[in-house]
């Protein structure tokens, strides 16, 4: 048994703890469980007391010295981030893209001419097993760099069926492997292959009939996504695949209204997907669905400064009583990032909300994006010793100093893995 850990003196811990469950929307998502000069008591990687060192050093009196200690004096302590939304297996990378659109081509006229999504799961598909790893391995790693210990990952940059098992045994070996820990989804859904232009309810049968079980079978995902968009699939076509991922257990996820309202918001509520991802351009009606049926709006503020779009209306949405979670969107085209401090930044620049807001966002709310709210997302007594201490000391800093990695220390599971002076 390895020696207690004790975090102690935190100027401010934001233990992001409350008594409400489930997803947190309006004014719960200004709740951020401050405590000051705050500790952590942690055993095999649990927590096992949250409070102040006061409380802490009453508690655990008689087994202070048995302890590792860490000093948080003069720092803020979060749980660790959770990024519930990225694409971060994926080969080759696409800078001439990037260019192009600087020159004025568009993001989907890039990809209808083969290039965008089309253009990785080309890289995708030649890449081996072995290399995904070690690409996807640094991507991870700097994951944990910027404090996240928790992301979700989606297949599609595969679109037959051999691929998008590739990726999705890529992110098992992951699991296993890393430190971070890796949801995975399957969107096989990510765009048309080219051999299906215009046949794209035979490629939703095929997906249905032929991907969809091997994916269970192997328990290689537990959420299943689509994009739906107009160009790519429609809400009908969207919505037979996320009914039949349900058949194998699977939680509906979207991809909705990121370039056109396209009932994407709507449907996600029909389908009681767990979240709708991008909404840079839902409609009214499709917030409300949204909020009557609990449904995460997964916002991607990252991508949209990329593509140079305006952001989705998060500061509506919030006062719409739509519990908001944020995501880097980690992917080779649309938002080649892994930082999540800077998604934070840009969820209070350019969608509005507050740095409170914008840290439930990034933490508990993205934990219930992705169904893990039990164990993550939060400090709390019996969840994951997932930590992060930052070089700031009050969490409004950590939004304010922006495009700063402030990133101190992290813990996953009680163990350290990273450390920065
Ligand atoms: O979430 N919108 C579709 N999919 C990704 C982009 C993937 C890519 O361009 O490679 C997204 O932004
Ligand atoms: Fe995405």
């Amino acid at each position: 048994m390895s020696k207690p850990l004790w975090i102690k003196h935190a100027t401010q811990l934001a233990t992001l703890a409350t008594k409400q469950e489930g997803p947190r929307s309006k004014e719960a998502m200004s709740e951020l469980g401050l405590i000051e000069d705050g500790s952590l008591w942690i055993e095999n990687g649990i927590i096992q007391a949250v409070g102040t060192t006061k409380d802490i050093e009453k508690q655990y009196e008689k087994r202070l010295t048995e302890a590792e200690v860490y000093d948080a004096k003069g720092l803020l302590v979060t749980p660790g981030l959770v990024d519930p939304h990225t694409h971060v297996v994926y080969g080759g990378s696409r800078e001439r893209e990037f260019e192009m659109r600087l020159e004025g081509a568009t993001y989907m006229e890039i990809m209808n001419e083969g290039g965008g999504i089309h253009a990785t799961a080309r890289m995708t598909r030649e890449a081996t097993e072995e290399e995904l790893i070690e690409q996807t391995s640094k991507r991870l790693d700097s994951f944990l760099q910027h404090g996240v210990t928790t992301v979700e990952g989606k297949s599609g940059y595969g679109m037959d069926l051999e691929t998008e098992l590739k990726q999705l045994r890529v992110m098992k070996k992951l699991q296993k492997e890393h430190a971070i820990d890796l949801v995975s989804t399957f969107m096989g859904a990510h765009a048309v292959p080219f051999e299906y232009k215009g046949k794209e309810d035979e490629f939703v049968t095929y997906l249905i009939d032929e991907m969809l079980p091997l994916v269970a079978r192997e328990k290689l995902a537990e959420f299943n996504d689509v994009f739906c968009e107009k160009g790519v699939y429609t809400p009908a076509q969207s919505e037979r695949i996320l009914e039949a991922g349900k058949t194998y257990g699977l939680i509906p996820k979207i991809h909705a209204d990121e370039i056109e309202p396209y009932g994407g918001a709507e449907l996600a509520a029909k389908v009681g997907a767990i979240s709708a991802e991008h909404l840079l351009k839902v409609s009214e009606e499709g917030m409300i669905k949204m909020a009557e049926g609990n449904v995460i709006a997964c916002l991607l503020p990252a991508t949209a400064l990329y593509l140079r779009e305006e952001a989705a209306k998060g500061r509506k949405m919030i006062d719409a009583g739509v519990p908001v979670a944020i995501s880097t969107d980690c992917n080779p085209g649309s938002s080649p990032t892994t930082s999540m401090p800077l998604v934070m930044n840009l969820a209070c620049i350019s969608m509005r909300l507050t740095p409170a807001e914008a840290l439930t966002a990034a933490t508990y709310n993205a934990a219930c994006a992705i169904n893990r709210q039990q164990v993550i997302g939060s400090l709390e007594v019996g969840k994951l010793a997932d930590i992060v201490v930052w070089k700031v000391s009050d969490y409004r800093e950590l939004q304010y100093l922006f495009g700063v990695n402030h990133v101190k220390a992290v813990w996953k599971k009680g163990v350290q893995v990273v450390n920065q002076e």
